[in-house]
């Protein structure tokens, strides 16, 4: 474990409940003004970078725009660096990975749950202290620019990178992105919203061209950018892949017309890592940084500005986006003492990231109500992901050196006390892990599948026998309860075969203690799938080689918007699990849904909901009240869309009224001719429950004349 130092009280901590709520502290002190007129804070950023970029040299303009390499410009571990200009007092940009945490290998540092856990929670006020707890770690470490998060819209179950992201619906997406983003912010780093855009498969990343229509394109993929825009996010990353045939990064259209015109995007693009591919195409279509180097940005961008194929107003509308930023975030105002060797750590930060990974951790079987566990006499832990290896994050950028993990047997050991018998079994030797769940009250298995950036799954199934192992303690052990930590959705072929499965993701450092205080009912599980979990390998929305992984260097987004629940309702198909499911150890009852206004005209504004949740079980808990909303079938929308949720806690026997807002553009599309959203007049019907495929209460709403 790495020693705690104490840290420079940069906020202050409550802990509230089940997480710490990490509030900003007060405003930093300024800089001595340098007389630079650009220093002179009273002035609005945009005419601050108006006069710095009057005094800039080319080769101060083309320092900028691009990172540097780390052997001529030696600097500490960031992941992208640009030096700092002293003549200008331009300070250095450090740029750091953080999905999870501080990443790039940096010690002293939080191991938080997956973004996908954090989405379970379907709380928005859990994603913004995430987003705080990992921006204040950053800007410990010294870093200005954190890498995060990435808020694409999942489209295939077996994309690599799932667990970095908020799941399958650009509602909840959106929700949760702005959150997040909002709270990294809080504490000083410019935030990043990637992977901009159409960013979903590991396979062929660098060559793939998504091929996808407009209309899907902004309704299902453009709409948690857009979030991020209105959110007042710094920076873009544009992805590697291709959207319509030309790379994200050098596309007019991707940049230009979507991004910086369409959603107004006042900061600065700066490409994935290696996702340049040209000098003048990508500036000129919008890309404002090249990184992490200057292979296309640095003396060939220089050329081209002296000979005039890239225009200096070019130039300079890059750098304004840069400067703007960087003056409207306070860089150039105030102190940044962080330092890449700091200890950034805290106990508030090691409690938050067990109450994500509790709050995170999603029922979805709990038959006899087999859990929560209470006067068991024995428990037998079986897998490698139970002990030996815990599965606790994802791969590649996301990585974060875990300053210790609680494994799954280690938690349960202690919460089990004393007189507790727990035994293990890593469940590499069938037979002995069949005699131990014999020998037990209880079997828990604990599966888990290893992914990450560059690989996507080749299946959706369990990998290493692991179903093998599950079956074999099932046919040992009838009380058999399976706990996954997995970044996306798995095959259960022994569902019928085990009392209970638990989908706890990627849970971070605080594994075991959030496991089992969600197994003995410390807490009591309200995570709900943001995500579906099909029932079979060809039942999925991307089944077809042209969808995915593609065919002839082309992915067809063929299903077009019936991505994720969308296509299971649009083809009446059967999920294991559906979308924004999740059970709990007490029950609720849902009553007196009220909707207004319910006749809408022209230029309507936000449709309030209010439905009462009530606890009617013996267990505090809380309840996800989901609102789908579903549009006349002239306007070829999938049958359900979530527009609306909120989440209550409730004592049991308490009754709370659950507030929903739907906004105006859940009851429009984008319509074709007119490349615009538009609302039909017609019948729209809002459906009201607790998971896509649990919409007991239902009303009408009548749009009565047409608008845009
Ligand atoms: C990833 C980005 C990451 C960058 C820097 C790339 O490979 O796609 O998400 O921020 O590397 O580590």
């Amino acid at each position: 474990m790495t020693a705690r130092t104490p840290l420079k009280p940069l906020v202050a901590v409550v802990v509230l409940g089940w997480a710490a709520v990490v509030l900003p502290s007060a405003p930093v002190q300024a800089q001595t003004n340098s007389g630079q007129p650009w220093m002179n804070q009273s002035l609005s950023a945009g005419r601050r970078a108006d006069l710095l970029i009057r005094a800039m040299t080319l080769k101060d303009k083309v320092g900028l725009v691009h990172g540097v390499d780390r052997k001529e410009h030696p600097f500490k571990g960031y992941v992208g660096y640009v030096p700092a200009n002293p003549r200008l007092n331009i300070p250095a940009l450090k740029l750091a990975d953080g999905r999870a945490g501080v990443g790039n290998k940096a010690t002293g540092v939080t191991l938080l749950p997956a973004p996908i856990a954090a989405a379970s929670s379907w709380d928005p006020s859990l994603l913004e202290t995430f987003g705080q707890v990992i921006g204040k770690e950053q800007w410990g470490k010294g870093t200005n620019v954190e890498l995060g998060p990435t808020i694409d819209v999942v489209r295939v179950p077996q994309w690599g990178r799932t667990f970095e992201t908020y799941g399958e619906d650009p509602y909840l997406n959106s929700r949760m992105a702005a959150a997040e983003i909002k709270g990294i912010q809080s504490q000083g780093p410019i935030a990043n919203a990637n992977m901009y855009l159409t960013m979903n498969q590991e396979s062929d990343r660098f060559k793939i061209d998504s091929v996808v229509d407009e209309r899907t394109l902004q309704e299902i993929y453009l709409p948690p950018f857009e979030a991020a825009v209105s959110s007042g996010v710094g920076t873009f990353m544009c992805a590697y892949i291709k959207t319509n045939g030309v790379y994200s990064c050098e596309s007019p259209h991707v940049l230009g017309n979507l991004l910086k015109k369409q959603l107004g995007f006042g900061g600065w693009v700066m490409s994935d890592w290696g996702g340049t591919h040209s000098t003048v195409a990508s500036a000129e279509a919008g890309l404002d940084q090249e990184m992490p180097d200057d292979r296309y940005y640095g003396k060939a961008l220089e050329t081209a500005v002296t000979y005039g194929q890239v225009s200096m107003a070019t130039l300079d509308e890059h750098m304004r986006r840069i400067l703007v930023t960087m003056f409207r975030h306070g860089l150039f105002d105030r102190p940044q003492p962080g330092d890449w060797d700091s200890n950034v750590r805290s106990p508030e930060h090691d409690a938050f990231s067990r109450g994500v990974a509790e709050q995170g951790t999603v029922l979805l079987k709990n038959e006899g109500n087999i859990l929560p566990l209470s006067g068991v006499s024995s428990i037998a832990v079986i897998g490698a992901d139970g002990g030996t290896r815990p599965q606790v994050e994802g791969g590649g950028s996301s990585h974060v050196v875990a300053p210790y993990v609680i494994s799954p047997l280690d938690g349960i050991r202690k919460r089990a006390g004393e007189g507790g018998r727990v035994a293990y079994s890593d469940g590499s030797d069938l037979a002995s892990a069949a005699g131990l769940a014999k020998s037990a009250a209880v079997a828990i298995v604990f599966v888990s599948t290893a992914e990450g950036e560059g690989h996507d799954r080749p299946n959706l199934e369990l990998p290493d026998k692991q179903d093998d192992l599950i079956s074999t303690v099932a046919a040992a052990n009838p009380k058999t309860i399976v706990v996954l930590n997995t970044g996306g959705p798995v095959l259960m072929p022994w569902i019928d075969r085990v009392l209970g499965v638990i989908e706890a993701w990627y849970p971070g450092q605080e594994d075991g203690n959030a496991i089992a205080a969600i197994l003995f009912g410390d807490v009591n599980p309200a995570g709900k799938l943001p995500l579906t979990f099909p029932r079979t390998a060809d039942k999925i929305p991307t089944s077809m080689q042209q969808q995915w992984p593609g065919a002839n260097g082309k992915s067809i987004y063929s299903e077009k918007l019936n991505v994720g629940y969308r296509w299971y309702d649009a083809t009446a198909t059967e999920p294991l699990f559906p979308f924004g499911f999740g059970l709990s150890y007490t029950t609720f009852r849902l009553g007196h849904l009220e909707i207004t206004p319910t006749i809408l005209s022209k230029g309507a504004g936000v449709i309030d909901v209010t439905v009462d949740v009530t606890n009617t079980g013996h267990r505090r808990g809380a309840e996800v009240v989901e609102a789908y909303i579903n549009q006349p079938s002239g306007n070829g929308e999938p049958p359900r869309q979530l527009c609306a949720f909120a989440k209550v806690f409730l004592k049991p026997g308490e009754t709370k009224q659950a507030r929903l807002t739907i906004e105006p553009r859940a009851l429009s599309y984008y319509d074709m001719s007119t490349h615009s959203w538009i609302s039909a007049p017609g019948t729209y019907q809002v459906l009201v429950g607790t998971s896509s495929r649990n919409l007991p209460l239902r009303r009408d709403i009548t749009i009565t004349d047409a608008s845009n």
